[in-house]
């Protein structure tokens, strides 16, 4: 049975981890977008869900699917990809990406790092970001041994 991987993903960074986290799994995951459509996972028992990061809040696309799919009975991994470094604000970008319900059950958590792009940021995000984190330039902190980490867990 493959596993499913639903992600939120505005700039793309968290597209990229979830195609990774499939890499790792061989082949065996399917990967659904949060965008206009709901994935139907009455077929997996392995769901890995993930989401963005913004101002330490998770996808609105991702809370709502939290509160409506049902998820009862999946084997659930849960990530977030953000780029917050302080150990005890990532767990806190976690905890407000995921009802307690799902955390307490998940086989895997983890906070995977992501990317700053300049190129996919509006005026307001470039702005912020500039100021936050005290960079212009592109980061990419993806990080391919957490990646596999999380993937591990899964089997
Ligand atoms: C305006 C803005 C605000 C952000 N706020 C946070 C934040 O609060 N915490 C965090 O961990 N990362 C934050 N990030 C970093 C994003 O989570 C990171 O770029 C992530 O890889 C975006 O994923 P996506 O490309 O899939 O949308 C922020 C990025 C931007 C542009």
């Amino acid at each position: 049975m493959p596993n499913a991987i639903v992600y939120a993903s505005k700039h793309g960074a968290t597209a990229e981890v979830a195609r990774r986290i499939a890499a790792h799994l061989n082949g065996r995951a399917r990967l659904f977008a949060l965008d206009d459509t709901v994935p139907d996972l009455s077929s997996f028992t392995t769901v890995v869900l993930g989401t963005a990061v913004y101002a330490g809040q998770p996808m609105k696309a991702m809370k709502e699917f939290c509160g409506s799919a049902p998820l009862s009975g999946k084997r659930l991994s849960l990530f977030v990809c953000g780029m917050e470094q302080d150990p005890a604000k990532r767990d806190a970008e976690l905890a407000a990406a995921f009802p307690e319900q799902l955390r307490a059950g998940a086989i895997a958590t983890a906070f995977l790092p992501g990317c700053y792009r300049f190129s996919k940021m509006n005026m307001a995000e470039r702005f912020i970001v500039k100021r936050i984190a005290k960079t212009s330039g592109d980061i990419d902190a993806i990080d391919d041994s957490a990646i596999a980490k999380f993937a591990a867990a899964l089997s």
